[in-house]
């Protein structure tokens, strides 16, 4: 898809654009948008709004053709709601309902004449992000393993967006900025929906080595062998029921001042999450293969960053391994020593996602990273909590965690990939206790996502940490099953904001 802005002035009027469809905002007092009146000189659009067919409420639509006096083809008619201070969530339904309408359009080309400035705290450029990420969702298809494919050539592929003139520079950097988020979405997205047969341990290795030849970033995989030189106990224990080989894939983005402290993402990568000897029951067990979401957003951010080309030292880290059943399994009741020295009595095989995540952390603290974010779809129990809306985020609550989490709350804001903050704390903590080995890898009943972050905390002291908790964020179940691309506007926001 291609995007692009159009200013207007004097001499070029809305009315003689030659293009396949304009899209203006109507309310639901029958008034028009600045816009919309424009295009309404010989009256045309006032007397469809007084005929009654279209309310006005967000997202509602009615599609014009041949109206006189205007080059274009068709004219969208989007409602906005009530009054012309537009609350964001309507601006979005709105967005929304335009890029559905596009996506079966027999044209090619269109243009968004939205009332750019008319949503509180937002701007044109966050306009022209949220409807080309849009754009890019209604065009999604994970139809790649389908004989007959779900769709065909049709839908418009040439967005414009109308700016005015001031405005145009911002939205020009925000195309960028977009297309490079949406390019690393959809490689999130498709790794997600990959089945487990296909999308393996091995599979996401060779993504980063080509990830990493593409857009020239460093790479290294781990196998089973350096694994046990590093005392990987953790990690390893889960792997152990499985054929499929573990991988640990670092991936550097060294954008950055060669002595600037880089940011770290640590992401999760079980392929796919039986529970082991735990096992998980047998109805949605398939929804876990997407249990490796968080190494795909690590990969999807990774896309995103190299694209643009962001000046900023960022490092991945992803332990990968498929969590099975078997003779040679892992036992509730095993206890394994991780990297860090502390030992971990399993109780719970299902608990998989914090015993590779530990030795990653204990991994990372080479690097003297600046900030560790670890992204994974760790607990049922914070679905529970948050539902699908917010990413569960979990940091320590000293000034410098504080300041962390905020940065990503923002991030989460300002992208529309929204995060809400969850405590940490002794009590807790207390839950992890073991009779036998320094923890247990779960807490006694009550606060799952929170004991499972407190089990991380224990391996992230020596640096300024936050888990993310995406297990309700990272795909839908249901009819519209499937990998969503979250996190990645939150992560890449953030690391756009702090390369400043
Ligand atoms: N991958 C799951 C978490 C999960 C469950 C994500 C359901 C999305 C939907 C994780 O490995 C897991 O199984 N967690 C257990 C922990 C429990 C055994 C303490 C859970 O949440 O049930
Ligand atoms: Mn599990
Ligand atoms: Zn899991």
């Amino acid at each position: 898809m291609d995007f692009s802005i159009k200013t207007f002035d004097a001499k070029t009027t809305i009315i003689a654009v030659k293009t396949g469809c304009i899209a203006v905002g109507v309310y639901e007092n029958r008034k028009l948008s600045k816009e919309a009146q424009e295009l309404d000189h010989t009256g045309a659009i006032s007397a469809v709004m007084k005929s009654g067919d279209l309310s006005g409420k967000p997202g509602s639509t009615l599609m014009l053709r041949n109206v006189e006096g205007v080059a274009a083809e068709r004219i969208l008619l989007v409602g906005l709601g009530k009054n012309e201070q537009i609350a964001e969530k309507d601006f979005n339904s709105a967005i929304t309902a335009v890029v559905k309408a596009f996506s079966t359009l027999g044209t090619n080309d269109a243009l968004v004449a939205l009332p750019a400035e008319a949503v509180k705290g937002r701007d044109a450029a966050w306009l022209v992000q949220s409807a080309i990420l849009a754009a890019h969702d209604a065009a999604y298809r994970s139809d790649g393993l389908k004989s007959q494919k779900d769709h065909g050539n049709h839908g418009v592929k040439k967005i414009a967006f109308a700016l005015p003139g001031h405005a145009a520079v911002a939205g020009k950097a925000a195309i960028a900025v977009a297309q490079a988020m949406a390019s690393g979405m959809a490689l999130t997205r498709d790794l997600g929906n990959l089945p487990p047969n296909i999308c393996t341990p091995s599979y996401l290795a060779t993504t980063a080595k080509k990830l990493a030849k593409e857009f020239k970033l460093g790479v290294e995989v781990l196998d089973r062998k350096q694994l046990e030189a590093l005392k990987m106990g953790s990690f390893l224990s889960v792997t152990n029921g499985s054929v499929e080989p573990p991988k640990f894939i670092v991936l550097k983005h060294m954008g950055g001042k060669a002595k600037d402290a880089p940011t770290v993402l640590v992401g999760k990568g079980i392929t796919f999450d039986t529970g082991g000897i735990s096992l998980k029951p047998g109805a949605s067990m398939d929804e876990m293969k997407y249990d490796m979401c968080g190494a795909a957003s690590v990969l999807g951010t990774f896309r995103a960053i190299a694209e643009m080309n962001l000046k900023l030292n960022v490092i991945g880290v992803i332990p990968t391994c498929e969590n099975m059943p078997s003779g040679s399994a892992t036992r509730p009741g095993d206890i394994v020593t991780s990297m860090s020295g502390q030992t971990i009595e399993i109780l719970n095989t299902d608990a998989e996602g914090r015993l590779i995540l530990c030795d990653a952390l204990t991994y990372v603290e080479r690097f003297k990273p600046a900030v560790v974010v670890d992204i994974a779809t760790l607990t049922g129990a914070c679905v529970v909590a948050l539902g699908n809306h917010n990413t569960g985020l979990f940091t320590r609550d000293d000034d410098a965690h504080d300041q962390l989490a905020n940065d990503l709350l923002a991030a989460g804001k300002s992208s529309g990939d929204t995060a809400w903050r969850m405590p940490l704390g002794d009590a807790y903590n207390d839950q992890l206790k073991s009779n036998f080995a320094d923890m247990a890898n779960i807490g006694t009943p009550g606060g799952g996502s929170i004991t499972a972050a407190c089990f991380l905390e224990r391996y992230t002291r020596k640096y300024t940490w936050a888990h993310l908790d995406i297990a309700g964020t990272a795909w839908k179940s249901g009819a519209a099953k499937g990998a969503t691309g979250r996190p990645v506007p939150l992560l890449t926001t953030f690391l756009m904001n702090r390369a400043g």
